[in-house]
């Protein structure tokens, strides 16, 4: 097949390259590969579906040669300075006009930048997020394009093509400026961080404090994931629960070491959102926790000196598993209400021009944060596109309230047992601060007025003052 003329090309062959790769080609586009390791192209080769067009190569300039114009080029390598690499590479090979798409999770001020210099050059680039992991790549991931709207239309029948559909709709859009895509996926997976947090806090409450096993809370991550908590987070704890290790025959979940890993993009979320002014506690805690995790040596050292015993004791276990769903619904609602305000605002403050009906709608299927929940979501910013905050929606607002008590009476069982609930209590004390009409910061500014002259606004007059304090 030496003069076929390929519709794309994929630069970086690791498992969520390749697996994008197939699913392209099964939607009957005719792809080419590269990786600079030819083990990964033969990997590719090996994985091809009959019937279809994909070509994998070690050879960049080939790859180039053998790609119909305008060039349609993705790259999914690792963040940061291997996207410059690699974009050094390419670019002298290109040729004006071509499009070159950004697949990875780039921090969204390299993508501006990139846009900035390959614009001047000639080119079209574009920063798309894409999730939904391996699986995902393969089957249908959701798609967060952003940036060049000229080239948007020719990458956009293909991306449609290859997304999760949801209710026969393609789980992608156009998400606005610059580096919009990016910064979406930026903030889903800071809320994705958020629900891993807080699930990790139900189930230990349950399991280290309650004692209930494995197999039972199995059981009820199934019941919790055919009701209000459905997602693709609740169902696959669900089966990481009843998973058994193939070297002890233990739950895997109980040889897994407690130190969690990351990549930047929740600790992204956190810094970008206080550059912001945005308050986001339940993804600043989730990235903090895994911090903490990670000293696992000094933990030790400290569960000696403060030895807790960490038991849930007398409470009804019904009762318990219901406040626990209550609680992880409602931590849930607020992670997605924090993130969701933070994109409102860095649309507003960097001219992204993110559009949120599009953001839920398309996060409600394929990504890691895909949930039931998001239905309401699509409604409520359908009905108000400029909402600040998701929680000032009257049918969410609903929501929230109906799980409000027993999420206070599970913080306090697990506040008494000494069972670490950073999360779900941060989520609490954000909603609570929300919704106070008045908060004790008058006090703070005059403090800030008694030692600094830091001034102060009145609640009876226009204008700044300042007060003889001594
Ligand atoms: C996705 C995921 C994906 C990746 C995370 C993991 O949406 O498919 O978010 O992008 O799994 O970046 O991040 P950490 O390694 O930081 O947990």
């Amino acid at each position: 097949m030496a003069d076929q003329l390929y519709d794309f090309g994929l630069i970086g062959l690791g498992v969520m390259g390749r697996n994008l790769l197939l699913n392209m080609a099964d939607h009957g586009f005719a792809v080419l590969g590269y990786n600079r390791s030819p083990q990964k192209v033969t990997d590719l080769e090996s994985e091809m579906v009959p019937g279809t067009t994909i070509k994998g190569t070690s050879d960049l300039a080939l790859m180039v040669k053998e790609l119909k114009t305008p060039r349609r080029i993705m790259l999914l390598v690792q963040a940061g300075k291997p996207v410059d690499a690699v974009l050094d590479e390419l670019i002298p090979l290109l040729d004006k006009g071509d499009i070159i798409i950004d697949g990875g999770n780039s921090h969204y001020t390299d993508t501006n930048r990139r846009t900035r210099t390959l614009q001047e050059k000639g080119f079209h680039f574009m920063g798309v997020g894409v999730s939904g992991g391996e699986e995902g790549a393969r089957r249908g991931p959701s798609i967060m394009p952003g940036g060049d709207r000229e080239a948007y239309p020719h990458v956009q029948p293909m991306l449609e093509a290859v997304s999760a559909k949801v209710n026969g709709e393609p789980c992608v859009a156009y998400l606005g400026n610059g580096a919009a895509g990016h910064y979406v996926k930026m903030v889903h997976n800071g809320i994705e961080y958020g629900i891993m947090q807080l699930i990790s806090e139900v189930y230990d409450v349950l399991h280290r404090g309650y004692g209930l096993s494995n197999s039972e809370l199995h059981e009820v991550f199934r019941e919790w994931n055919e009701g209000q908590l459905q997602s693709f987070l609740v169902e696959i704890t669900r089966d990481i629960l009843k998973k058994k290790d193939d070297k002890t025959g233990k739950d895997l979940v109980d040889v897994i070491l407690d130190k969690a890993g990351s990549k930047g993009t929740g600790k992204w979320t956190s810094q970008d959102a206080m550059d912001l002014g945005i308050s986001i506690p339940t993804i600043d805690v989730a990235v903090s926790m895994r911090s903490l995790s990670a000293i696992k040596a000094e933990r030790v050292e400290a569960a000696a000196i403060y030895n807790s015993n960490t038991k849930v004791s007398g409470a009804d276990k019904d009762e318990l598993i219901e406040q626990a769903r209550q609680a992880l619904l409602f931590g849930t609602l607020i992670s997605y209400a924090q993130g969701l305000a933070l994109l409102h605002e860095a649309s507003r403050e960097y001219n992204l021009e993110i559009p949120l009906p599009q953001v839920v709608k398309i996060w409600r299927g394929g990504c890691i944060i895909r949930s039931t929940l998001l239905e309401d979501y699509y409604k409520a910013y359908t009905a108000n596109p400029s909402l600040p905050n998701i929680l000032l929606d009257a049918g969410i607002a609903g929501l929230v309230k109906s799980c409000e008590a027993k999420t206070r009476s599970f913080l306090a069982t697990a506040v008494s047992a000494g069972i670490p609930v950073s999360g779900l209590s941060v989520s609490l004390g954000y909603f609570d601060a929300y919704r106070s009409a008045t908060m004790p910061t008058n006090l703070i500014q005059a403090q800030r007025d008694f030692f600094g002259a830091h001034t102060f606004q009145r609640t009876d007059e226009e204008g700044i003052f300042h007060a003889h304090w001594q």
